[in-house]
Order: C-alpha cells, then sequence, then structure tokens
C-alpha cells in the first residue's frame, strides 16, 4: 500500500514514480463522481479550499474550483487585481492573513519561480502550486499523466515528444520529471533559442526536426508560446514559428494514425496548432480538460487528508 506523505503539491519533481501513480490511482476512482446526476461526495466536508491567482487562467482554477465543491469542501476565490498586494501587501502577509481565517488549503498560480515555495514555508496550511514562473505546473503535468494512461494504457516505454517554447514552459518541466519518472522516452523539440541549454541533463532527447519527431512519437504535447514571458528576440516571427514547428494536417500525416495531439491550453491557433488538427479526431486537448478536474480532486483528497489508498 503507497501512503501518500506530502503536506504540500509544490512540484512533481519532489514526487516519486509511487506518489505519481497513487495520484493517477485516485483520480481514476473520482473521474466517475463527475458523470453523475449529483455530481459531489462528502470527502472534504467542512475543509476550505483558496484559490489565490497572481496570473490569468480559465482551466486551471475553473478545474480546481470544481474539484473541491465536487469534493464538498467550501471554496473562495482572490484574484491579484482585487487583493491588497496592489496596496503594497507582501504575498506572504497577504496568505497569512487570509489563513488566519482558518483555512485548510491554498492554490497558489504566481509569476515568479518558486513562490509556492515562500508559502509552504511561511504558512500551516497546504499549499499547491498551480503554476510558478517558468518552473512547475505539477497538476497540469498529472493530468496529462492519466491521459495519456488513459489512451495507452501505460506509460512506460511511450515515445512523447514535447514541442515548443520549452525554456519558458513550466508545463514541459512538470511533464519531463513525470514521464521521466514513469519510463516514458522524452523528446524535446523547438526552435534553438527556446531550448534551455544542457536539458539532456533532465533525461531527455534534443530533437530540432519537427517531422522526424512525429514520425518517431506516440504522442505529441505541444505548448503555448508564451508572449507574457519572452521578448521579440527569442522569434523571427509567430508565422516564422509555425511554418517550422507548428503541427498542420500535412505534418501529422508522417506520423502513425494511433499519435495524440495534446496541449495544456490556451491554443494559439494557427500557431501551435492548425485548427483542424487541433479539432480533429487525434486532438485529445479536451479530454485533458476532462481529466484536470479527476486529477485535481486527487491532488486535494491526498494533500488534504494525508490518504492511504
Ligand atoms: N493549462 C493551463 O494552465 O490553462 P489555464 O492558464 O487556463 O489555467
Amino acid at each position: 500500500m503507497t501512503q501518500w506523505k506530502h503536506q504540500h503539491l509544490l512540484g512533481l519533481q519532489d514526487l516519486t514514480a509511487e506518489d505519481i501513480e497513487l495520484v493517477l490511482d485516485t483520480a481514476q476512482s473520482f473521474k466517475e463522481v463527475s458523470s453523475r446526476d449529483i455530481k459531489k461526495v462528502p470527502a472534504l466536508r467542512g475543509k476550505t479550499v483558496v484559490m489565490l491567482f497572481f496570473e490569468p487562467s480559465t482551466r486551471t482554477r475553473v478545474s480546481f474550483e470544481l474539484a473541491a465543491k465536487r469534493l464538498s469542501a467550501d471554496t473562495l476565490n482572490i484574484a491579484a487585481s482585487v487583493s491588497s498586494t496592489t496596496k503594497g501587501e507582501t504575498l506572504l502577509d497577504t496568505a497569512r492573513n487570509i489563513e488566519a481565517m482558518n483555512v485548510d488549503l491554498m492554490v497558489v498560480r504566481h509569476g515568479t519561480s518558486g513562490a509556492p515555495f515562500i508559502l509552504a514555508q511561511g504558512l500551516k496550511c497546504s499549499v499547491v502550486n498551480a503554476g510558478d514562473g517558468c518552473r512547475e505546473h505539477p497538476t497540469q503535468a498529472l493530468l496529462d499523466l492519466f491521459t495519456l494512461k488513459e489512451k495507452f494504457g501505460r506509460i512506460k516505454g511511450l515515445r512523447v515528444g514535447i514541442v515548443g517554447d520549452i525554456l519558458h514552459s513550466r508545463v514541459a518541466r512538470s511533464n519531463i520529471w513525470g514521464l521521466t519518472k514513469l519510463g516514458a522516452k522524452v523528446t524535446v523539440c523547438g526552435p534553438a533559442t527556446l531550448m534551455p541549454r544542457g536539458i539532456e541533463a533532465m533525461g531527455v532527447e534534443v530533437c530540432y526536426d519537427i517531422r522526424k519527431l512525429i514520425k518517431n512519437s506516440d504522442a505529441l504535447i505541444t505548448l503555448r508560446l508564451q508572449k507574457e514571458r519572452q521578448q521579440d528576440k527569442f522569434l523571427p516571427s509567430l508565422r516564422e514559428y509555425g511554418r517550422l514547428f507548428g503541427i498542420n494536417r500535412e505534418k501529422l500525416a508522417e506520423g502513425s494514425d494511433e499519435l495524440i495531439v495534446m496541449h495544456p491550453g490556451p491554443t494559439n491557433r494557427g500557431v501551435e496548432l492548425s485548427a483542424e488538427v487541433a479539432d480533429g479526431k487525434q486532438s485529445v486537448i479536451l479530454d485533458q480538460v476532462t481529466n484536470g478536474v479527476a486529477v485535481r480532486m486527487a491532488v486535494l483528497y491526498l494533500v488534504l487528508g494525508k490518504h492511504d489508498m
């Protein structure tokens, strides 16, 4: 029996393969709850979960809130634009004041890498990282792993290509930690200017030829070009990026019909993916979003309960 031992979820770098498998197995048991007429179980009744988001979000914030509500927790949303950090209060002071109202868990998204670590060190309640700077987005990687396992029945041995702005991508980093720990073969692909030097030390291969990657992959995780984290110097133009690394029907046809295309969202249509690929039969983008609720239910349940399964 695997036991969950973590008060916080800050990144997949900190988890073992067994921890990750426990989250995926727990998510599997919660997935069915969202298809019921009454989408609720009493697992976290009486607990309070606060969403503290200092960057925009649609999928992550909404699915954490749905996950908490489906576990019967009380939820509260705090957007940075209406918090007292705009009046000069520090992030930790804001969080300590919220904690003083006896909340049990804070879900935090912040543009600064490491911000959830600072909160975890300074608070008594649990902290879950919903994306910090360029560092990690652990629940996105967990839902990607869940989706891969659902489609292929396994992670071990899968050939997964991660395509795009690897340099600025917290999704890429969390996926590399998670996929390599579970035995997938990971290849990263993108413009040389957006490829971190020494990325091979994370246990991945580097490829600059998207057609070769497509021919040799079971799944492609395509990444959003993060205009907010890069200056123009990294790319000649979006059109050039789309021509070289964007996935369209013609490039996709060079791979297996079983190849699946993933994207964490939001998608820049016509840049990372053509509309026909984003909406096509090999795309599992909306399955990823659906699975995000079950995975976040599992994370909240395990972190708040330190439950055995
Ligand atoms: N994948 C992801 O983090 O999407 P949001 O920014 O909409 O939360």
